[in-house]
Formats: structure tokens, sequence, C-alpha cells
């Protein structure tokens, strides 16, 4: 298909904006500081980076090559790129992936929105209680799939992109102002003891897998999300210097996030290790105590919900622009029609925290609630298995040595070392550590 009609990034910055603010979501600012919290803190940090640097990287180089060479969604790239009638399967799995992560997803990012009023209006309502109503849930949730679908409908420069250069520069501003306010509070010292001096005893196994989990969630890897946004980017560009800084990005708001969380939480004296409920029901108590806390809070869930935006925006771009290419669909026709679909699935999510009791105590593959079913499935199993084959079939199939001859395009002389370090990384070291946390996770092995 024609790129001119397609659609393509208006600027260098257009894309790394748009990759960055993919990346920055839940995932680095209520999911990675509860993780960080559960796994021993700075020791987890560590392990977090190293994960980032040797598995997360290479995968996102290897899906933005694949979408650039290509021009294509996940499934028309695999196509384009392997005769098999198998390899498919994989962007399949990607596109269906999309629609599944952005059903939940898109409640919790609902949350975000409803915390900016609840905090805004001092509401006394318990955040039980606003789980429970079936209202809320819904309501929110809709909303917030109606922003999305907003954005998306827009196309890719008019919309992703300029929405994400006007929003990830605010994200910014206000994470590195809570960050000042965060760190004057008594006690604070405690907290960035625990978040920055780490405690080797603390690694464990399950830290490596807390820790390779996040990484993939977090730069939006292994469901083809890279493929489509390196599909819209100008052969002028370097691949390998984009990865990397979109990479960079994600990994810095991730770490200012725990700048801003665990020194309020020590302040606090809070436990660090309560999990999923970290942000959404400790933060709100710690902004009523502060001074200025309702302007602090208001601000803290407005980012949130930015950043979830952002997020949310990529996960539906993955199917629109399957239907796009392989089925020649509009993309309003798209948007439209796959918003729907997300809302009908999204249903059973949104009223599985406390609404409806079958869908709340619900259990399957050890978890408890629909919602957490689904995060399971397609956030902890569907992610790393996608990356799995993606990096063998990057690796192996299409080859480094051709995707190489891809990532060279716009890159200069001093990148010849990196692409050699990628290629091996790719080949040997994502497929096999991955196939290890994937097998202990669902086998135990
Ligand atoms: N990375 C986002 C976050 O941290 C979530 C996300 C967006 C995502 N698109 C994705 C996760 C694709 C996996 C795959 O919140």
């Amino acid at each position: 298909m024609d790129t001119s009609t397609r659609g393509t990034w208006g600027s260098r910055l257009g894309f790394i904006l748009a990759a960055t603010g993919s990346a920055i979501g839940l995932g680095n600012i209520w999911r990675y500081p509860y993780v960080a919290g559960q796994n021993g803190g700075a020791a987890f940090v560590l392990m977090y980076l190293a994960c980032v640097l040797a598995i997360g990287i290479p995968v996102l180089i290897a899906e933005l090559s694949m979408g650039r060479h290509t021009n294509l969604n996940p499934v028309g790239a695999i196509k384009k790129l392997s005769k098999s009638r198998l390899w498919p399967a994989v962007g399949y799995l990607g596109v269906a992936t999309g629609v599944f992560i952005l059903s939940f997803y898109a409640v919790v990012a609902g949350w975000t929105v409803a915390f900016v009023f609840r905090t805004l209006f001092h509401s006394t309502v318990s955040f039980g209680d606003f789980l429970a109503d079936p209202l809320s849930q819904i309501g929110y949730f809709a909303l917030f799939l109606g922003l999305t679908l907003y954005v998306v409908l827009g196309g890719v420069e008019k919309g992703i992109e300029r929405w994400s250069k006007i929003l990830m520069p605010i994200l910014l501003i206000i994470l590195l102002g809570l960050i000042a306010f965060s760190l004057t509070l008594p006690g604070a010292s405690s907290g960035i003891e625990f978040y920055l001096n780490p405690d080797f005893s603390k690694i464990t196994g399950s830290t490596v897998l807390a820790a390779l989990g996040q990484a993939f969630f977090s730069l939006s890897l292994g469901m083809g999300t890279m493929i489509t946004y390196g599909s819209y980017l100008s052969k002028k560009e370097n691949v390998i210097t984009s990865a990397v800084a979109v990479g960079f990005t994600d990994t810095l708001i991730a770490v200012l996030a725990g700048l801003v969380i665990f020194p309020a939480l020590f302040s606090a004296g809070l436990e660090p290790t309560q999990g999923p409920g970290l942000v959404f029901t400790v933060l709100p108590t710690i902004f009523e105590q502060m001074p200025a806390g309702t302007i602090v809070g208001v601000l803290f869930f407005v980012l949130l919900a930015i950043a979830a935006l952002t997020s949310t925006v990529s996960l539906l771009e993955v199917p629109v622009a399957f239907l796009v290419d392989q089925r020649g669909w509009s993309r309003a026709k798209s948007v439209w029609i796959l918003s729907a679909l997300v809302f009908v699935v999204g249903i059973p999510s949104a009223l599985s925290l406390g609404a409806v009791s079958g869908l709340t105590s619900m259990e399957l593959f050890g978890q408890t609630s629909f919602l957490n079913v689904m995060n399971f499935l397609f956030g902890d199993v569907s992610l790393p298995l996608g990356g799995f084959f993606l990096s063998i079939f990057v690796g192996w199939v299409w080859t480094a040595a051709k995707a190489k001859e891809e990532l060279s395009i716009g890159a200069d002389s001093s990148s010849t070392l990196l692409l050699s370090a990628w290629g091996i990384l790719l080949r040997y070291v994502c497929p096999v550590v991955i196939l290890i946390v994937l097998g202990q996770k669902l086998f135990g092995f």
C-alpha cells in the first residue's frame, strides 16, 4: 500500500513522542511502583534496568525494524517477510491481544479520571464502594474509551502525533513538580533509601520474573504496537537511536514515578508491599494529609490519565491498522467498530471488582476476578509469548542479517557495533530468557 495515503509521522520528534507516549502509561506510574515495592525496592530497580537493556530494547528494535521495512501492521508485516502459513498467527495474536488488553486497561484508566473528581470534590465514597458501583465503572470506562476513539479517529499525524506532542511534555513537568514536593516531606529519606540503595540479598528468581514482565508491559512490547508505530516511520530516521531514546525516556518516567511515590509512602509510614492498590488507595490518603494535597492529588491523577490515554491510543491503533491495511476498511469505520467491540468485551471487567459477584469472585489460573484473569492472560502470558516468537521471527526467520540492512538505513557508522550486539541479544538472549521466564510462570520449571 502507498505509504502516503496510509500516513506517516510528521516529524522525528513526533514519532519519538508517540512511541514514548505508548510506552509510558499505567505501567510506569501505577504498576511499576507497586511491583518494585513488592520485590525489594532498589534491588528490583537494578534487575528491571538490566531487563530493559538486555531484552526490552532489543525486542523494541526488532519490532520497529519489521514495521519500517514493511510499512505494515503486525499481520501484514509477518506475511510480507515469510511465506509460511503459520507465522501470521503471531500477528493475529497481537491484534487480538490489543483488543483484550484495551478492554481492561481502559477500565483502570477510567479510574484515573474518576480520581481527578474524587480528589477535587473530596469524595467520601470509599474506593471499594466506587468499584462496586456498576454505573461509575461502566461510565468512566466508556468515557475513557470515547477519548481514545476521538484521538485515534484523527489518524496518525493529526491525531496521535499532535496529542502526544502536547501531552508528553506536560506529563514530565507535572512529574518533576511532584518529586520536588514529595522530597520535602518529613521522613522522605527512608523512602529514597528503600528505592535507591539496593539490598542484594533481596534478589530472587521471582524478582527477575517480575522485572522482565514489567519491562515488556512498560515498553509496549510483544503484540506489535511497535511494529505498527515503526510502520509510520520514515527511512531517514535512525531506528536504533530512536529505540534507545524511547526505552530511556520510558524508564526515566518509571524511575521518576518511584521518586514521587516512595518518599510519600514512607513519610506517611505506609507499607510498600501492598500491591495493586498502592496508587488508588494509599495516595489519596496521603494527599488528604498534605498541605495543598487537593491540588497535588488532582495533578497526579491528571498526569496518570494523560499517560494512560497515549497508551490506550496505541493499543487501539494496532487492530485499526490491521483492518485498514489487510481488510481495506476506512480508518473511521475501523475505529468505531473496534471501539464498540472493546466496549462489549470490557463490560465484564468493569463489573468484576464488586458490582457483579460472580465476576468478582471467579477464580481461574490462580487469579481472582474477571479483570485479573484478563490481565494475566493477555498481559502476563500473551505479551512475553508474542515477544518470544517475534525475537525468533526477526532473528532467525526474516534473519538478523536482513533486519540489520533495514536498520542501517538512516543510521550512522557508529551504529555498527551496536548492531552486532543487538543481533546476539535478539537471537540468543531474548528467546532463551523469555522461555525460561514464561516456563516458570506457566509450568513452574
Ligand atoms: N506500555 C503501556 C503502559 O506502560 C501499556 C501499553 C500500551 C501496552 N500499549 C501496549 C502494553 C502494548 C503492552 C503492549 O502502561
